[in-house]
Order: structure tokens, then C-alpha cells, then sequence
């Protein structure tokens, strides 16, 4: 016999996707380069040399795109919007045509009876803001707030829910302290400095939706979290869990919902570039009001003192050298081709701590998903019975936290289709719907089937 497992009325089940990853048409409609376009050109950042460029087409197939989505039962979409469409200087001159195509998406989903969940930013920021420092000036904060203000003014009446930035962390220490993502510097210092500038810009952003969004707006932030294990039962690794915590998760976490930064990791920033990156004031601004914090969760960390000596960043060092830890993933447990230990326990653990340690704001799930050497086979068919399994855990492990009270209200798969995945290039397939690259079709995977049936249900059989 099977059981069920019943989900709260209306809560929200979606798919996730953003613009770099999925729209193409890079140098249409008065799109100016961002910093993936210009990362990914450049030789050996990428798989096989892969780049956005047409990625899934989706510019020019927004229509039939939501039509998938709506015979796939999907009732709230989370996409990013291109900066480089809207302001293609990334400064004050607004492009109308690009603002449009955004319009055209929101007015489509809204007439399919889907919930658009826009985010303001998910990494694709204008290379006319690198050329002047990118993230690392202050002054880019500044310009996400006007950014953020164009959006909501244009798309205000329309969408409800937001999300400034998508996975500071990552867009900061991936894209400036090892330089595996745009724009690819490998400095960890600027890594610190463009993690407090990202925080800076969503506080600011996230006030300028507050002000200019007719809709009463609903406004969260998506961050990459992950419960921290120790390897071992030494007193090293247990020193090793707490610092990777701190960098990894706490210095987001506290920033936004309480305006303060762990204070040992802040000293150690401080000493490593000054503090001349921290104003007075800038922890208010931070600490926005927030509706719903959005929690990507992919995998838990692991982590184990290292005996290496700390190491300067470099493109393909990981940031735990820099920390004199290592990240040391369970190997008696499945992984995803992405290497990522399968592990759906560590989303329960998360969502129990994030209820208890910050005040009980509700959480969406705004990304979890998983990628696996997914085919066509004979009959055109797209088994996945793996991604099914994936998901099937990790909902029950977000129905338990839900049945100890946390106030879980969304949860959105990554991803709607396979598509561009940033460094890996074309080579992981996270979708929900498999894209054929020459053709640009879209067949939908057994686990879009299977979601559409938990969908309906608003429950999962277990
Ligand atoms: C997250 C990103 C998303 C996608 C998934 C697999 O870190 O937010 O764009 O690449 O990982």
C-alpha cells in the first residue's frame, strides 16, 4: 500500500529557469553582451567551448513555451529577466523592446493561469558594468536599484512575487574568488567585496520593488544553502563545519533576515582587504523586509579539516582551500552526474534549522533538481527514473519538515528544459523536459509526467 502525503492548500509548484540559460537571441532587439557572453567566448572557461548564444531558443519561442508548461499542469514559473535587455549600458537609457518580451512572457503565463516569479538577477550582468568593476564597485549596487526600479515599474502590475538576486554566493566566489564562472577573476578578496556589493544592491532592489510595484508585491532573495556535516567525529572537523557554515550559509543568512555578519569571518575578511568595504549603515540596508526567503538546495556539504596549507584562489581551486578546509562528499551514496551526492535528508535538516534560526519567514523552495545522462531512446520516449526518484525524495523530505511546522509555501524544479548550464556548457541535463539541441524540441521526460500527476494531486505518493 502506498501512502500519501498531502501538501498545505494552495501551495505553489513550479519549475525554475533563467534568461542566460535558456533565451538565446543574444544581439537582438538591442541586447548588449553580459558577462556570460563574454566568459563563455573566451577559450577554455566552458565544456567543449559552449555559450548561450541560442541556448534553448527560447526568445523566439516564449509562446509555445508557455503552452508546455501549461500542459505540464506547472502553475508558477520562476525566470530571470536580462539585464543587458532592458538596460543594455547598464545604466539609466531603458530598452522598451526588451522590457516588452518580458510583458508578452508575464501577460502568456497569466492568461495560462500561471504565477510568474521574477528575478531581477541571475548573473547575467551587463559587461558595460564589468568594464567598471563589475561587482567589486560599489557603484553597481546603485544600479541594480535603478534596474530594479525600471522592472517593477514596467512589470508591477503584473507580478506579484520577486527575487532580487539568485545565489549571491555563487555569482561572488565562483564568478570573483576562483573565476570558474563569469567574469572569471580569481581573487578572494574580490569575492568579498563583490558578495557585500550583491547584498548591498538586493537590499536596495528589494526596496525599490517595494516602492515602485503596483501589486502589493511579495519580495525574497534566492540563496544556494546547505546543511554542513562534518567527515569525521574530530574536534578539527567539527572547526571545519563552523567556518564552512559561516562563509557558505550564515554570512547571507544573517546579512538579509537579521542585518549583521558573523563576526569571527568578518575579522578575517577585514584583515585579509580592510575594511573600507563596509560602511556605516550598509547591515539596515541589507536587512530588507522580506516575504519568503528562496532556498536553493541541491546537496549537502561535507566537510573535513585540511592538512594542505592554505592556498591562493585559482580558476579551478575550490573555495574550501582558501578556508583550509576540504569539501569530502559521502562516497557510499548515489550521486547525479554532476557529481552531486544524493542526499535528500540534508533538505529536511535544512528547512528544520532555517524555521528555528530565523524567526519562521516562509521559505520557497526556488530551486532543487538534478542531472542524469538522459536520452531518446527507440520510441522517442525520455525515461528518467532517477530524476523521479530525486524528486520524490527531496518532496517528502520538504513534507517533513512541513509536518514539524515550517512554513514551506512553494517549490520549484530546476529545471522547465535541459539547457545551458553555465561551465558545464550543454553536458548536464537538469530539465524536467529534454531539449534536443539541433532541432530545438521539446520532449517532455517521464518525471515531467510524473510531476504533473503530484501536481494535481497536491500530494505525493510515497
Ligand atoms: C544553481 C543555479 C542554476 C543552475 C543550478 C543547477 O546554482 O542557480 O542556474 O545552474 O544550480
Amino acid at each position: 500500500m502506498t501512502d500519501q502525503l498531502v501538501f498545505p492548500k494552495g501551495f505553489l509548484w513550479g519549475v525554475a529557469t533563467a534568461s542566460y540559460q535558456i533565451e538565446g537571441a543574444v544581439d537582438e532587439d538591442g541586447r548588449t553582451p553580459s558577462i556570460w557572453d563574454t566568459f563563455s567566448h573566451l577559450p577554455g572557461t566552458t565544456l567543449h567551448g559552449d555559450n548561450g548564444d541560442i541556448a534553448c531558443d527560447h526568445y523566439h519561442r516564449l509562446d509555445e513555451d508557455v503552452e508546455l508548461m501549461a500542459e505540464l499542469g506547472i502553475r508558477a514559473y520562476r525566470f530571470s529577466i536580462a539585464w543587458p535587455r532592458v538596460q543594455p549600458h547598464g545604466k539609466t537609457a531603458v530598452n522598451q523592446i526588451g522590457l516588452d518580451h518580458y510583458r508578452r512572457l508575464v501577460d502568456a503565463l497569466r492568461a495560462h493561469d500561471i504565477e510568474p516569479v521574477a528575478t531581477l538577477y541571475h548573473w547575467d550582468l551587463p559587461q558595460a558594468l564589468e568594464d567598471g568593476g563589475g561587482w567589486t564597485n560599489r557603484d553597481t549596487a546603485g544600479r541594480l536599484e535603478d534596474y530594479a526600479r525600471v522592472v517593477a515599474g514596467a512589470l508591477g502590475d503584473r507580478v506579484q512575487r520577486w527575487i532580487t538576486l539568485n545565489e549571491p554566493w555563487v555569482a561572488a566566489f565562483i564568478g570573483y574568488g576562483n573565476g570558474h564562472h563569469a567574469p572569471g577573476l580569481s581573487e578572494i578578496g574580490a569575492g568579498v567585496v563583490a558578495a557585500h556589493h550583491l547584498l548591498l544592491g538586493h537590499g536596495m532592489a528589494a526596496r525599490a520593488i517595494a516602492e515602485t510595484a503596483g501589486r502589493s508585491p511579495e519580495i525574497g532573495i534566492s540563496l544556494n544553502l546547505s546543511p554542513v556535516r562534518p567527515a569525521s567525529g574530530s574536534d578539527e572537523d567539527a572547526a571545519a563545519v563552523e567556518r564552512v557554515d559561516e562563509q557558505r550559509n550564515r554570512w547571507f543568512l544573517d546579512a538579509v533576515l537579521r542585518g549583521s555578519y558573523p563576526e569571527r569571518l568578518l575579522e578575517e575578511y577585514e584583515s585579509l582587504i580592510g575594511d573600507d568595504f563596509l560602511h556605516d549603515g550598509d547591515l539596515e540596508v541589507i536587512r530588507a523586509d522580506l516575504d519568503f526567503l528562496g532556498v536553493n538546495y541541491y546537496t549537502p556539504l561535507r566537510a573535513a579539516a585540511s592538512t594542505n596549507a592554505k592556498v591562493p584562489a585559482t580558476r579551478h581551486s575550490s573555495y574550501a582551500s582558501w578556508l583550509g578546509v576540504e569539501d569530502r562528499p559521502r562516497g557510499d551514496v548515489a550521486r547525479t552526474t554532476k557529481g552531486w551526492t544524493i542526499e535528500p535528508d540534508g533538505l529536511t535538516e535544512l528547512l528544520l534549522r532555517l524555521g528555528k534560526d530565523y524567526g519562521g519567514i516562509p521559505l520557497y523552495i526556488s530551486e532543487n533538481g538534478s542531472a542524469f545522462s538522459d536520452y531518446v531512446d527507440p520510441n522517442g520516449e525520455v525515461r528518467d527514473p532517477e530524476r523521479i526518484e530525486y524528486l520524490r525524495g527531496h518532496l517528502a523530505a520538504a513534507h517533513a519538515a512541513i509536518a514539524q511546522g515550517v512554513d514551506l509555501r512553494a517549490y520549484f524544479v530546476w529545471s522547465l528544459y535541459d539547457n545551458f548550464e553555465w561551465a558545464d556548457g550543454y553536458g548536464q541535463r537538469f530539465g524536467l523536459v529534454f531539449t534536443d539541441y539541433r532541432t530545438q524540441d521539446r520532449i517532455p521526460k517521464a518525471s515531467a509526467h510524473w510531476y504533473r500527476r503530484v501536481i494535481a494531486a497536491n500530494a505525493l505518493d510515497v
